[in-house]
Order: structure tokens, then sequence, then C-alpha cells
């Protein structure tokens, strides 16, 4: 049996992509790896679909050597189902150096069948969880959750999964109720990283470089692109000092787009370049009209002729 290996560099402050479901597949993975990610993970993944050997969810735990640091977000119910289902990861790969659990999906699919945030409400449910990881795997356990209404249950949830075990928890400063609208609340994560120095980490409005600056002032030990990196797939070197033309840029993601449809075919690729050309167009003067071509391509010829016309604009 293949072992999980445990890596310390989960230790020190990380920039990372967050858990993003349809879209942190192993091409946009690969791509975020190379270009200033210390850490991504793995899109949402059923423990009940790799218990029932389901192929598709098996397919979204491929992983490559280009890759860095690679967390497996599992959900499940119960420790069971989730024990079972993280068993089942072993079994077929070696490369994650962490386990995810998600209590934070606000979906009702997710949430009927008692997973992501409905977890929140199941403290005992979510201890037992991070301890049947601990017990059985010598690796670091993520959590990720949402605020609750009130400060006071956000900490104690929060001090649940420490006195679990949980190696670090991160906070999406955004109620389940709230899904994905409305401004995150900074202030809980900062509250959470002052009352739990070395465990917390942040997601929510992570937009710009100043974003990830403010959350690391708080003393969190990693910050969650999400949205922002699909707006501006160029923010993590942008945070580490380094900046791209617009036709350096478009070249790379043209790049991404050729590994991207090797990986998952024309379809899928088309699908995530859209995704960060939409983003990338945004605000470059001028190029409503080349975004709106972009987003209604056909094709990655066709995208790909739009965006390397865009460049000499
Ligand atoms: C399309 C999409 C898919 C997401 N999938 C997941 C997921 O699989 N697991 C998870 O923990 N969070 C997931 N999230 C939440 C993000 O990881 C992040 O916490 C959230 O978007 C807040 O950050 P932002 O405001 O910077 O986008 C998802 C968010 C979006 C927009």
């Amino acid at each position: 049996m293949k072992l999980l290996t445990p890596n310390s560099s989960l230790l020190t402050p990380k920039l990372a992509l967050a858990p993003l479901a349809g879209v942190t597949t192993l091409a946009v993975r690969e791509f975020f790896s190379d270009h200033g990610a210390d850490l991504t993970h793995t899109e949402m993944i059923s423990c009940a679909g790799l218990v029932r050997d389901n192929s598709k969810t098996f397919d979204m735990l491929r992983t490559s050597s280009r890759e860095r640091d690679l967390i497996v977000q599992l959900f499940a119910p119960d420790e069971k189902i989730l024990l079972a289902g993280a068993m089942k990861v072993r079994e077929v790969c070696e490369r994650f150096c962490g386990l995810g659990i998600n209590m934070a999906c606000p979906m009702p699919k997710i949430t009927k069948n008692n997973c992501g945030a409905a977890l929140l409400k199941s403290p005992a449910t979510a201890s037992a969880m991070v301890k049947a990881l601990k017990s059985e795997f010598d690796l670091p356990v993520w959590v990720k959750i949402r605020k609750l209404e009130r400060d006071i249950d956000t900490l104690n949830f929060v001090e649940t999964l420490a006195a679990a075990g949980a190696d670090n928890v991160c906070i999406h400063g955004r109620t389940a109720a709230q899904r994905y609208e409305g401004l995150a609340d900074k202030n809980i994560v900062r509250l959470a990283a002052e009352n739990f120095p070395g465990l917390i980490s942040a997601s929510g409005d992570v937009k710009t470089v100043e974003d990830i600056q403010n959350y690391f002032s708080f003393g969190c030990v990693c910050v969650m692109l999400a949205r922002g990196a699909i707006a501006n797939p160029f923010m993590f070197e942008e945070f580490h000092g380094k900046f791209r033309d617009n036709d350096e840029r478009v070249e790379i993601l043209i790049k991404f787009a050729t590994r991207a449809k090797e990986l998952s075919g024309e379809h899928k690729a088309l699908v995530a370049m859209k995704r960060f050309a939409g983003g990338m167009l945004k605000f470059s003067q001028g190029s409503a009209e080349k975004r709106r071509l972009a987003c209604t391509s056909t094709s990655l010829d066709e995208i790909t002729k739009i965006l390397r016309g865009n460049t000499s604009s």
C-alpha cells in the first residue's frame, strides 16, 4: 500500500490556491504551482463517491509531479465515511501532503446530506472526523469552515477542532447563509488568528495583493486565493513582486490551454480558458468586445486568436 507523505513545509506561511469545485483540476493546479502558489487544493471530493468506487470521483485524485504541495479536500457526513474515503485516497495516490475536510460548502445538495457547512451545527461529529484522520494518518489535517453567526460560536468551533488535533483551520468569513454574496468578515479571521496563533488560514475577498498582506498581518499562516485567482491568475506572482506584460500573460495562458486539453479534452480546457480570459480582460482598457468574443468562443483556436489579437491593441 502506498503511504501518504507528511510535509513539514506546511508549517511555514503559505499562499494557497483555495479548493474550488469544478475549477481546481489538475491542469489548473499545475498552472498555479508554476506561477507562484505555495500550496494548492483539489476540488472537494466526495468520500461516499470514493467508497462506491465512482470513476468520476477517482478522476479528481489525479496528480502530477509538476505540482507543489497539494491538499486533498474531502467531504463526508461523519467520521466513518470520511475515514473510508481517506483510505481509498491512500490506496491510489501518494502525492498529497495534507488531508482537508470541507465543513464550509453551503450548497443544499451538500448540506442536505449532512456534509459541508451542515457540520458547523454538529461540533461532536466535526471533532470525531478530525480525530479519525489524525489517528489513522501521519499527515496534517486542514479543516475549512464558514464563520458562524456569532463570533463566540466561531471561536468555540475552532477550539473544538483544535482540541481534536486539527493542524489548520481556514475560516471563510461569510456565513453559510450568505453563500458567496456580500462582503467577507475579515474581523472574525483576525480574532481567530489572535486567539489561535499558528492555526488559522484565511479565505474571503482576496482580490488584491493588499488583501493578501492584510490577512498575513493578522497572523494567518495561510491565505487562500479563490475567485481573485480566477480574475487575476497572476496575483500569486504579483505578491512575490513578479509582473508580466500582457503578451507574456497571454502566451502563458495559451500554454495552459494546451496542457488542459491534453489532460481533460478540448471542452474542459475551453471552459477553463474562458474563466481566466474573462477575468484577465475585465480590467484592460477597451476590451469589452474582446471579452464578449472570448467568452462566447467555441474552440481553443478561436479564443487563442482573440487573446493574441488583444495583445496588439
Ligand atoms: C466556484 C467555487 C467553487 C468552490 N468550491 C469549494 C470547494 O470545493 N471547497 C471549499 O472548501 N470551498 C469552495 N469554495 C469556496 C472558496 O474556496 C472560497 O472560500 C470562497 O470563494 C471565498 O473566497 P473569495 O471571496 O476570495 O472567492 C468554492 C467557491 C467557488 C466560487
